[in-house]
């Protein structure tokens, strides 16, 4: 009997891209007027990054942007997320701008646009301006009305030609694990529960802040949206029960950030669980933070696998010691996650459009071979089962409009430094050259294709 395979085509228009940030690839950490970062000051705190690593040259893409173009060009890539630095802007977080900040970002876009690529730009991935920091940071509501101020004038600047807002990367990984016992990232703080409650809201206040400025001086056709890395739960079994499990898990774990922004509350429930660590809102806060958007933006890699249970919500099962994992210890291969990650969000807050903005895996160990070459063929793996989990989501009818894999090129992994690569191309930081990895030249046959191969 001849067997004919069906083709996972994915649909029309569907956006393949890529997706880097600021602070992971620059470099030029001091240079032409950027202030400090909260990155480049946690960076030189002994024992808080991997060798001591700092961002100062990273991928030197400040200078080498042409080039990386010109390679994501050859490789088919036609959408790029990139986030803009705040502290080349504003180098003080406010009041003073630094107008070489802005004309490199005018040549990095007119170069992006030159070489066919669409460009998709996050205001904010971490990199909070120190100076900021040193009058409280994200525990401070100035900040806010600070990063207020910074998205109007990059709006402003670059919606001639940049018609794909995301406003906050991850608040999860700037907020909590930036100001709390559990967390390993700039500025290292520890605060209480109630005060890593506020540095939420004040994120959020932020957000609504960039959903205004787009809509005020985007321009036609500006889209505006979040990226959150939302906490993704896989029912152990696809039985109603355990999709209604896993349907209130995914409601609780995102209650500080997906319920604000689409319903304009804190749930009820929400409340019950924060009791006196609930943030301080102001009167309009909550209008302004659930502002419509046009699309969710979601970075997903991981989740948690979740079951019905007598007498409770939900029950979480541990994973094994040995689950399979890549370098990272948080990252667990779970390719299910693509699809109930974009699924529950769009059944529970009928989001119109999701696009994931990140997705892909880190490794410590992945060498050139004698011919020049390295063969990640984990990660080929690992995005070819997810993105095929992705194609189920649509075929079944959620609204996925597209798909942003993490990493361009191999750069700053933040916490981890240099030795973590999550690039599908390979960085030599001695020498600055770039090499295709193999999951590079797959990936460019998938977008060339637009189904998987
Ligand atoms: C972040 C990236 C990071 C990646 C891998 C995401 O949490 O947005 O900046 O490099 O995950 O850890």
């Amino acid at each position: 009997m001849p067997i004919k395979p069906k083709p996972l085509t994915f649909p029309k228009n569907f956006v393949w891209g890529v997706a880097t940030a600021a602070a992971q690839i620059e470099g030029a950490a001091f240079e032409d007027g950027k202030g400090e970062s909260i990155w480049d000051r946690f960076a030189r705190i002994p024992g808080k990054v991997l060798n001591g690593d700092t961002l100062d040259v990273a991928n030197d893409h400040y200078h080498r942007y042409p080039q990386d173009f010109a390679l994501m060009r050859k490789l088919g890539i036609k959408n790029y997320r990139l986030s803009v630095s705040w502290p080349r802007i504003y180098p003080n977080g406010d009041g003073e701008i630094n107008p070489k900040g802005l004309e490199f970002y005018n040549k990095l876009i007119n170069s992006c646009l030159k070489h066919g690529i669409t460009p998709w730009v996050t205001l904010f991935h971490w990199d909070l301006p120190q100076s900021l920091e040193d009058r409280g940071g994200w525990t401070n509501r100035a900040t806010a009305d600070a990063f207020a101020v910074y998205a109007e004038t990059v709006v402003k600047a670059l919606s001639d030609r940049v018609k794909n807002w995301i406003t906050l990367n991850e608040i999860v990984c700037f907020t909590l694990l930036g100001y709390s016992k559990v967390g390993d990232k700039a500025p290292g703080r520890k605060e209480s529960e109630k005060v890593v409650n506020q540095t939420y809201h004040h994120a959020l206040l932020c957000h609504g802040h960039a959903v205004k400025a787009v809509r005020n001086f985007g321009g036609k056709g500006a889209r505006v949206g979040i990226t959150d890395n939302s906490a993704v739960p896989i029912p152990v079994t696809e039985t109603p029960a355990d999709i209604a499990a896993a349907r209130a898990w995914f409601i609780e774990k995102n209650s500080r950030i997906l319920e604000p922004i689409y319903t304009g509350r804190y749930s009820a429930d929400h409340k019950k669980r924060m009791g006196a660590d609930m943030p301080d809102v102001q009167k309009g806060d909550l209008g302004l933070i659930s502002l419509p958007t046009d699309f969710l933006g979601l970075n997903i890699y991981t989740g948690a696998f979740v079951r019905a249970a007598k007498g409770k919500r939900y029950e979480e099962l541990p994973l094994p010691a040995d689950f399979p994992r890549s370098s990272c210890p948080w990252l667990n291969i779970m390719p299910q996650v693509l699809y109930w990650g974009t699924r529950l969000p769009a059944e529970i807050y009928k989001v119109p459009a999701i696009y994931i903005t990140e997705n892909g895996c880190g490794y410590d160990v992945e060498t050139l071979t004698e011919s020049g070459e390295v063969h990640d063929l984990h990660r080929r793996d690992l995005v070819r089962n997810y993105l095929h989990e992705l194609h189920r989501a649509i075929a079944d009818g959620v609204p996925v409009k597209g798909y942003f894999l993490w990493s361009f090129m191999d750069n700053y992994e933040w916490q981890d430094g240099y030795t973590r690569r999550f690039g599908i191309v390979h960085c030599d930081f001695k020498t600055q050259k770039r090499t295709p990895k193999t999951s590079a030249k797959w990936y460019a046959k998938v977008i060339a294709e637009n189904r998987l191969v």
